[in-house]
């Protein structure tokens, strides 16, 4: 019968510090991605620091005709043509309060972050937090993207962040965000 208590006084003991470590988890990677190249590396990183996942989904859809950059009047060029565009997000972040580092991930549009990601910052409130851009591209590096956001969440410490080669392994991604981990 002791050794039965035990037992199970054991595995009690191991799946609360389980549950303990999974609630431990402070860390959130956000990401907005129109072709599925900014998603991959997003999960990636998810992956490999152990943080959260979520997708900043735009309320409507992006088309290939939205994406169209030779196009002036195609959706996406009228929405980074204006800095004030905060083109609509489908759904938020359940407990934004409990994450004290966020990675924000989205693909270089016109040399900085897409409006949508402006929606994203201006949603939530980032005081004391740490948000850590990151982007892939074309080749384009990821400019002034930081601050455009630091500007938009003054309470918040936006870094630079940096952008990634689209085939960017797990190990270099931990590599780079072993830092905040
Ligand atoms: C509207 C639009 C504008 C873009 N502007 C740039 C740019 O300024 N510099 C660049 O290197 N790539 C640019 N790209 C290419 C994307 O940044 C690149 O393909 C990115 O990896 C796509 O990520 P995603 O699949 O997550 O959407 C642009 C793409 C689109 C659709």
């Amino acid at each position: 019968m002791k050794k039965i208590l035990l037992l199970i006084t054991t595995i009690m003991t191991i799946f609360c510090n389980f549950n303990a470590h999974a609630e431990e988890n402070n860390m959130l990677v956000a990401y907005f991605s129109a072709t599925g190249t900014t998603a991959k590396v997003a999960e990636t990183l998810a992956n490999t620091i152990n943080a959260d996942l979520f997708e900043i989904k735009p309320a409507q859809p992006y088309t290939n005709a939205d994406l169209d950059w030779t196009d002036k009047k195609s959706r996406s060029s009228v929405e980074m043509a204006d800095t004030n565009s905060r083109p609509q997000i489908a759904s938020k972040v359940d407990n934004m309060g409990k994450y004290n580092i966020v990675f924000v991930g989205f693909p270089i549009w016109w040399y900085r972050e897409p409006s949508i990601i402006d929606t994203f910052i201006e949603s939530y409130d980032f005081s004391g937090k740490t948000i850590i851009p990151f982007a892939t591209s074309g080749t384009s590096g990821i400019g002034d993207s930081g601050s455009n956001m630091q500007k938009l969440a003054p309470q918040a410490k936006v870094l630079r962040g940096e952008r990634f080669p689209n085939d960017i392994s797990a190990e270099e991604l931990k590599e780079w965000a072993k830092e905040w981990l």
